[in-house]
């Protein structure tokens, strides 16, 4: 059983305040009876109309986008700058699963169904996901070490699942990582790299859990297939 309000918002139609806004004003019925107070639970399965609008899984969308560089991964920004769903043409209600950098590219899931969102972004369920980082100078067998055992990360410490340098460049003097982790902190490979002395150059998420971006150029993106969105849910502990 789960408040009405976070039900309506969790199944992509809006925001939970204003769902409330709308339980308020008598616009929702839940299996034919209106609730109009903000108290009320149910399950998933109750059938409810918001609007007149009946709510089904069969509004959700899920979709796989291989994120530009100059993008801020949210549905609106303050100052003005693009964000990833102007990249989407639809109209529901989607928004990125996590966070890439505005500098940052490649695979981010973007949805309008919160219960799959939040499975991802859970980090008790253990998702992983996979970066290519080209960093400012060589990566030493001692920083590699260090990134391998673990950093403490404000506080917190951070220990990728795989790291491996792919190459060096000895003339620009840069490296190439890849870097595998399960936590989903803001800026965390930033941060790591940072912590052994390094600056981020580019940053690319080449994997998120079982997906990666296959031949989807920079721009571009698909829908997800059923299977894929079952797997996805698997990911729940
Ligand atoms: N880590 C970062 O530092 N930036 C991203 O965009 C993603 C992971």
């Amino acid at each position: 059983m789960e408040r009405l309000q976070k039900i309506i918002a969790n199944k992509g139609y809006c925001s939970r305040r204003k769902a409330e806004e709308l339980i308020l004003d008598g616009k929702v019925t839940v299996n034919g009876q209106v609730v109009n107070t903000l108290g009320f639970k149910t399950d998933k399965n109750a059938i409810i109309f918001v609007d007149g609008h009946e709510l089904s899984d069969e509004n959700y969308e899920y979709y796989l986008l291989n994120k530009p560089r100059g993008y801020i991964s949210a549905v609106k920004d303050d100052k003005k700058r693009k964000v990833v769903t102007e990249l989407i043409e639809t109209d529901k209600r989607i928004y990125p699963v996590g966070r890439l950098d505005y500098d940052t590219t490649g695979l981010l899931i973007l949805t309008n169904d919160g219960e799959l969102a939040n499975i991802l972004m859970h980090p008790k369920n253990n998702v992983e996901k996979t970066y290519i980082a080209k960093i400012k100078g060589i990566l030493n067998m001692d920083e590699l070490y260090r990134l391998k055992k673990g950093i403490k990360i404000d506080g917190i410490i951070c220990r990728p699942t795989k790291v491996k340098i792919k190459k060096y460049d000895k003339e620009k003097n840069t490296s190439l990582v890849y870097i595998a982790i399960v936590e989903g902190r803001n800026h965390i490979v930033k941060k790591l790299l940072k912590a052994v002395n390094h600056e981020v150059i580019k940053l690319k998420r080449e994997s998120f859990g079982f997906l990666n971006l296959g031949n989807l150029q920079s721009g571009e993106y698909r829908l997800l297939n059923k299977k894929e969105v079952k797997k996805l849910y698997a990911y729940k502990k």
